[in-house]
């Protein structure tokens, strides 16, 4: 059993004791990583990914809260005795040994009979492919053959963590999908816990039963891939997974541009925020019946001016005509990628992207017509960001 618990865990680095050298990098981070899982740390450059991964390998000491793994506290414990091995994005193989050499270094460091090490390599490089390297030396190989190796070299321990930080991200897009296609078989086949930062939400996605989402040193959403895209907790979550990003509008475009008629949706939305922060009279709202004339719908938008509604792009249908229901728009730019176009257009003063078929992709200035998939719209409050 190796869960890893990661309890109330803060880390400032700097010593001028809360001044303006003192970085808070992580504040009261809290999770638990279920044995054998694929989680995901994901959050933008800076937000404390890799000083808790440090944390959890015994590389940094957190200056509070405890980390445990499999069950036991291994807060004061050095980075040998966690039995947990990691990938680094600079591989740092040692560059005056042989791969042979490189993957046997800590396995004789921790003292285990030659014929051991001698299967376990021979087993390793069987697997990733690399028999035919262990003669020669990292700086005769290229990227991916490095990468092989590195794995390699944290494979051989059988520790029951694997950490890595970004990893990948010095190889080439095919060689990158290459890389995690071998991951996932291997986390698959070996069935140890895996922890793997990125900066890159598409990664994130398509590897792991788990993503915590930081952003400043602090926990965002811990959810599966699934969960976070389709179910955000806030306007930070929702905007940096998805690509392109979700496209928000205030109430009144909402209203105004998108023809939206559910006003009782929208009262109910207003009354959640007038729960939360006082800033609105709520009184009677929710049981109002669907706003009709122009005077209530003025209501609505006085009364929403603290809602952000969102919808993703591809929540979008193209459609032959305005009597379709749908929004008039022109096309501002059109970004092809491959199977899907990603279409810029304006409305109304306000610039929305949608994903469409390739097949039915518009020109440039061209007038289209648009039905959103309203069943789709979240609403977040805007002074605190949060879902509502
Ligand atoms: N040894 C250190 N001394 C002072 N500040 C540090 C130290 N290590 C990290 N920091 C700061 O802590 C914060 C978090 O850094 P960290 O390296 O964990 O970010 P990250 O999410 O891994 O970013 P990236 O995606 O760029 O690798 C940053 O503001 C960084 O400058
Ligand atoms: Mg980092």
């Amino acid at each position: 059993m190796a869960d890893v618990e990661i309890c109330g865990v803060s880390k400032t680095f700097g010593k001028d004791g809360g001044g303006k050298n003192t970085v808070h990098a992580l504040k009261d981070v809290s999770l638990r990583i279920p044995d054998g899982s694929f989680t995901t740390i994901l959050g933008p450059s800076g937000c404390g990914k890799s000083t808790l991964l440090r944390i959890i390998a015994g590389l940094e000491s957190p200056s509070d809260g405890t980390v445990r793994i499999g069950g036991k506290d291994v807060t004061n414990l050095p980075p040998g005795k966690r039995r947990i091995s990691m990938v680094f994005q600079a591989l740092a193989l040692y560059p005056h040994m042989n791969v042979y050499k490189n993957m046997e270094f800590s396995l004789k460091a921790e003292g285990l009979p030659k014929a051991e090490i001698e299967s376990r390599i021979e087993e390793t490089a069987r697997y990733l492919e690399i028999e035919d390297l262990l003669e020669r030396r990292p700086d005769t190989l290229s990227g991916g053959q490095k990468q092989r190796v590195a794995i390699g070299r944290a494979i051989v321990r059988r520790p029951e963590v694997f950490l890595f930080d970004e990893a990948l991200s010095n190889l080439d897009e095919k060689l990158k999908e290459s890389m995690r296609s071998l991951l996932s078989e291997m986390h698959r086949s070996l069935g140890r816990t895996l922890i793997y930062v990125t900066h890159d939400q598409k990664e994130a996605l398509s590897l792991s039963d788990q993503v915590l989402l930081m952003k400043g040193g602090e926990v965002q959403q811990v959810a599966s891939p699934q969960v976070l895209y389709e179910d955000p907790v806030n306007m930070f979550a929702a905007s940096f997974i998805g690509s392109p990003s979700i496209n928000y509008f205030s109430c009144k475009e909402l209203v105004d541009i998108l023809h939206y008629t559910e006003f009782g949706t929208l009262r109910m939305k207003a009354s959640r925020i007038s729960e939360s922060s006082g800033d609105f009279q709520s009184s009677g709202l929710c049981n109002s019946s669907p706003a009709r004339d122009g005077a209530e719908k003025t209501e609505i938008e006085t009364l929403c001016a603290g809602i952000t509604a969102a919808l993703r792009p591809e929540h979008f249908v193209l459609s032959q005509s305005e009597t379709s229901g749908g929004v008039e728009a022109v096309v501002d730019s059109v970004s092809y990628s491959g199977s899907v176009v990603h279409v810029a257009v304006w409305s109304v003063g306000v610039r929305i992207v949608v994903t469409l078929k390739s097949a039915e992709a518009p020109l440039r200035g061209e007038r289209i017509w648009l039905v959103p998939d309203f069943s789709r719209l979240m609403f977040f409050d805007k002074r605190t960001g949060l879902r509502i």
